[in-house]
């Protein structure tokens, strides 16, 4: 058997376990998509939103990309956000990063993993050159990266704000407030770092008064 072929025979287990559970469950979730989050989160594997939060299908609107960045010329993330606020109306976007994360730990060396990768990983540089003072002074390396994944979420989570998109809804609809957490790797726990209710003022060099 190949590897990919245990995937597709698992998921006839699961469905086959759904349908012993609740014979509606997939006729119900076929008519019913009304989540109330989305989650930015990284693409690694050790952290799958539903799992973590113990959601079921339905519940969570998803994107990941490496490193849980909000990049303001990213049409997929844009497409999305614009998807899950306007038309989906959640009540909460939540960015969550992970200690340990890979793409961070890349973002802070002198590595060249050449364009595209490099691209992407310019944009966790500019984090860093934002916080440089505090980074600076924290000596063990580990803590470092701990407290840049932390302000990584933070930045994201403001540039999730300087959209027009969240801006628009905050002002017309009061929603959705904007989370910033961190998932522990190692304890399975995660950790709310930063926060934005709905309409916090944000830098007016981002604000757009004709919305
Ligand atoms: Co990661």
């Amino acid at each position: 058997m190949y590897s990919y072929e245990r995937l597709l025979q698992e998921n006839k287990i699961w469905a086959a376990e759904k349908v012993a559970a609740n014979p509606e469950y997939f006729q119900h979730l076929a008519h019913l998509q009304s989540p109330e989050f989305l989650w930015i989160g990284c693409s690694d594997s050790r952290v799958p939103a539903n799992e973590i939060t113990g959601t079921q299908p339905g519940e969570i609107f998803v994107h990941r990309n490496v490193a849980n960045l909000v990049i303001n010329t990213d049409v997929n993330l844009l497409a999305v956000l614009d998807y899950a606020v306007t038309h989906l109306k959640v009540k909460h976007v939540i960015v969550c990063g992970h200690y340990g994360c890979g793409g961070i730990k890349a973002a802070d060396t002198k590595t060249d993993y050449r364009p595209v990768l490099n691209m992407w990983l310019r944009n966790i540089k500019d984090v860093i050159r934002h916080h440089r003072e505090e980074l600076d002074a924290i000596t063990d390396e580990e803590g470092r990266t701990d407290r840049l994944v932390e302000l990584n979420v933070q930045e994201q989570v403001y540039n999730l704000a300087k959209t027009t998109i969240i801006q628009r809804c905050w002002k017309q609809e009061q929603r959705p407030d904007l989370h910033g957490w961190v998932y522990g790797l190692k304890d399975g726990i995660i950790k709310p770092v930063f926060e934005m209710k709905a309409g916090t003022q944000i830098d007016d060099l981002y604000e757009y008064d004709n919305l």
